[in-house]
């Protein structure tokens, strides 16, 4: 079972294979995507579900408050999609370099 993830107002467009994170598949596929810790702690990575749903299998993350689901945001480190998804992860740029 494979979800596609649509990045909102960009080229990228990849799959995400059944046990994958979206940072792990898009990293996997080369997409330029912001984070940092990788574990969902630092919020990097968080950015607006516009479409679909997403769960955490670890539990809910650190850098994830209340009012940020309630808002719509996630944290694609640690967030496994349950269905396609559509994106949007607006400080997505060419520029981008995540920590070291
Ligand atoms: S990369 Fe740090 S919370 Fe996702």
């Amino acid at each position: 079972m494979a979800y596609t993830v649509t990045i909102q107002n960009t080229p990228w467009q990849f799959q995400v294979h059944e046990g994958e994170t979206v940072l792990q598949a898009a990293l996997r596929q080369e997409i330029p995507v912001p984070w940092g810790c990788g574990g969902g702690v630092c919020g990097v990575c968080m950015g607006h579900i516009v479409l679909g749903e997403m769960v955490y299998p670890d539990g809910e993350p650190i850098a994830l408050f209340e009012e940020d689901a309630e808002a719509g945001k996630g944290l694609f480190c640690v967030g496994h999609p349950i269905s396609d998804l559509i994106l949007d992860l607006p400080e997505m740029d060419e520029d981008w370099e995540p920590f070291d």
